[in-house]
């Protein structure tokens, strides 16, 4: 098949996958609002319409469990109550009011000033985590540190015991496969199932304990403002307690390791922030804009509405492409180029309006921390894959695997 002729309907083809920058900017070319007759849905790539769109949580929503995407539950649901009991009342999942109940609750202790307060027990711990890197010898870097950086941190902010941690990853992964790849194979919903169940009994009677033992973490304190009466349930507060863990490390670990691969592509870059380790900020900002671990978020239409030259009706899914409004040459100049000073630079990786990423505070924090301390300690490095291969899914931006070899000269 030639290259004009690739399936632009398929979003899981080997180029969508892959080469992301250069399918959508062949969609955007054909109309930014485009209907996908596969996916059965808009697909909008141009930046101001992906912007309003997150904004405009009145007219598009972010119900998973209504709406089309409920049609196409209603038929497995019932089979995986575990499963989909606590995902329908995670509050990402949810349209207002129960959304801003959820989120109201938790949403100050992710300012960036309550957050700042971690960042010398980060500092600390990247620096432990890099130890190991230094021998010059070839590393895995999804498994022997972008993944465990972010489940520490998160682990301890919420007050996750220890004991669970070394489950986290199997169960993310199951719950993963659920979250992120379409359709309904009945082996992974199984292990969704599973794994969510497993979840929520490991964490039921931790959150009872908080109860009857309060600490100074933030399971402590939801069950605290659950008691003063702002009332969320248990399975409630155990499903948002997942929800936490989870949105944060999947994607913090992407974004690491889609930095390395970023750096690995315009070395001039890595030097600059060697030279200047205060360029971490705009560094990240710029590393989440241009391979950002999120490639895209749906929602359906509540209303009719008008995007762009097309009329939208009400059911329709609309597909919100961050990785490809970052993209976007009307908003950003050179837009397939990292450069670390680029500023400003309002990148949608994480949404905006009501649903922006709650812990976005948090995923900078240790981005920053972590681009800085590997500038400071490797002037170079070297990515061992033949070639780069992302899971095939429409919503995360992940890599396989990433063995890379950090030198020291
Ligand atoms: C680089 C890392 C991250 C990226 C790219 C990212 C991206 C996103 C995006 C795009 C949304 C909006 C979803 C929507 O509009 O439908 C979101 C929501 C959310 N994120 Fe993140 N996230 C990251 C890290 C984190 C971390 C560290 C946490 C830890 C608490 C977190 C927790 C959440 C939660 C709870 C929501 C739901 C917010 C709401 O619906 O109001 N995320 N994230």
């Amino acid at each position: 098949m030639g290259q004009g002729s690739a399936d632009l309907d398929n979003l899981l083809s080997d180029e969508a996958v892959n080469r992301p920058e250069a399918f959508y900017a062949r969609l955007r070319a054909i109309d930014p609002v485009y209907w996908n007759r596969r996916w059965n849905g808009w697909i909008l790539t141009g930046y101001d319409d992906v912007a309003e769109g997150f904004r405009n949580h009145q007219n598009l929503s972010s119900d998973r469990f209504a709406g089309p995407f409920g049609e196409d539950l209603s038929a497995v649901s019932s089979d995986y109550q575990q499963l989909f009991g606590f995902l329908s009342k995670f509050f990402v999942w949810k349209d207002q009011p129960y959304h801003t109940r959820v989120r109201s609750l938790v949403n100050k202790a992710f300012t960036p000033r309550s957050v700042e307060v971690l960042r010398p027990r980060v500092r600390t711990l990247v620096r432990d985590l890099l130890a190991p890197l230094r021998a010059g010898s070839e590393v895995d870097f999804l498994a022997g540190f972008a993944f465990t950086l972010p489940v520490i941190v998160i682990g301890d902010y919420l007050g996750v015991p220890q004991e669970g941690r070394d489950n986290l990853r199997q169960w993310a992964e199951d719950l993963g496969s659920v979250i992120f790849v379409s359709g309904n194979d009945e082996d992974r919903m199984r292990k969704g199932d599973d794994a969510m169940g497993q979840l929520a009994d490991f964490l039921r009677p931790v959150i009872r304990d908080r109860r009857a033992d309060p600490r100074d973490d933030l399971l402590s304190g939801m069950v605290r403002a659950q008691d003063r009466g702002d009332f969320l349930s248990e399975d409630e507060l155990i499903a948002n307690t997942i929800l936490m863990v989870f949105a944060g490390h999947e994607t913090t670990m992407n974004l690491l390791a889609n930095g390395i691969v970023a750096f690995s592509r315009f070395p001039e870059q890595w030097a600059k922030l060697r030279g200047d380790r205060a360029l971490a900020a705009t560094a990240t900002e710029e590393i989440l804009r241009y391979d950002g671990p999120i490639r895209a978020m749906a929602r359906w239409a509540r209303e009719p509405m008008r995007i762009g030259r097309h009329d939208v009706a009400v059911g329709d899914r609309v597909l919100l492409v961050q990785h490809a409004a970052n993209h976007d040459p009307a908003r950003f100049t050179d837009p397939d180029s990292v450069d670390i000073t680029r500023w400003p630079n309002r990148h949608t990786t994480f949404g905006q309006g009501i649903h922006t990423c709650l812990g976005a505070p948090l995923a900078r924090l240790e981005a920053q921390e972590a681009f800085s301390a590997l500038a400071e300690a490797f002037p170079r490095f070297d990515i061992s894959e033949d070639t780069l291969a992302y899971v095939p899914n429409i919503v995360s931006r992940s890599l396989r695997s990433l063995h890379v070899t950090f030198g020291e000269q």
